[in-house]
């Protein structure tokens, strides 16, 4: 593997998957990164049975196709396995959950080892990069919400956050299938994180200046109603990895 043009993509269907991928992957790849999720906490809430056949099962079924052919399996988790009250946390420390979305991704780490016990787990937090649509990740769908000047937006200066870049984590999957493909073993579950922890109301400080836009946006200090356990989502305050 050269470079992430190589890295394709393909639809993911639990019914048949396995024997169809087995038979149709005549020429099996090196390395597979399993990122395909419903990532949006309330869809998640809201149909937590359909999203468990993708994060869930899907997932189960990539991992024994993968076992099967020697493909290493990579799977894309996320710092919403744990619960924010201990962070930094380590690899081995022991998840919990707060949120249906969490414990879909904490169900897909254990379908993934358990069909596959040298895979690799990359559990990341909240991510941006380059995007079509501002909604495409929470950093950057703030953009929109500051944009609308017709009343203050009151944002959240509580939750703490590590936005990481796309492109730093593309460079660590590539660097995880190189070494990969020169015959070091590379398994288990890691964690990447960027060092720089900003709440909502902080990028969206960030953001207005970049785009020089009016601060017409107030920082919401008290633990917010997402933290409270009466809430729909429950979010960690924090889960730095
Ligand atoms: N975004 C974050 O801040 C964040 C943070 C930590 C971890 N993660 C994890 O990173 C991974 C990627 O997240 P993301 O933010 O890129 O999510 P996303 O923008 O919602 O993308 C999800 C991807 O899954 C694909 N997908 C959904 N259902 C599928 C199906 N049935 N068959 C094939 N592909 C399907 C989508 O394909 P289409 O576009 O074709 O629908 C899309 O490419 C997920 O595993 C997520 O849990 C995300």
């Amino acid at each position: 593997m050269d470079a992430p043009s190589d890295l394709c993509y393909a639809p993911v269907h639990t019914a048949g998957l396995g024997a169809k991928l087995c038979a149709e992957l005549t020429e099996p790849p090196d390395v597979v990164i399993h990122a395909a999720a419903e990532r949006r906490t309330d869809v998640v809430e809201r149909d937590p049975q359909t999203v468990q056949k993708l994060n869930v099962g899907a997932t189960a079924v990539i991992a024994s196709v993968c076992e099967k052919l020697g493909i290493l399996l990579i799977y894309i988790s996320t710092n919403y396995v744990f619960d924010g009250t201990k962070p930094p946390y380590k690899p081995s420390d022991a998840p919990n959950p707060l949120n249906k979305y969490g414990q879909s991704k904490r169900d897909g780490e254990i379908a993934t080892l358990e069909h596959y016990p040298r895979a690799v787990i990359l559990r990341l937090p909240l991510l941006y990069g380059s995007i079509e649509r501002l909604n495409e990740s929470a950093a950057t769908y703030l953009l929109h919400q500051i944009q609308d000047t017709s009343k203050v937006q009151d944002l959240c200066d509580y939750q703490q956050r590590r936005p990481t870049h796309v492109r730093d984590v593309a460079s660590v999957l590539l660097q995880l299938a190189q070494r990969h493909c020169k015959g070091e073993r590379v398994s288990g579950i890691l964690h990447w994180n960027t060092s720089e922890q900003l709440t909502r109301y902080q990028m969206a400080l960030i953001i207005t200046d970049v785009f020089n836009l009016p601060r017409i946006i107030s920082s919401q200090t008290r633990i917010p109603l997402l933290l409270a356990r009466h809430a729909p989502t429950m979010h960690p305050w924090t889960s730095q990895l």
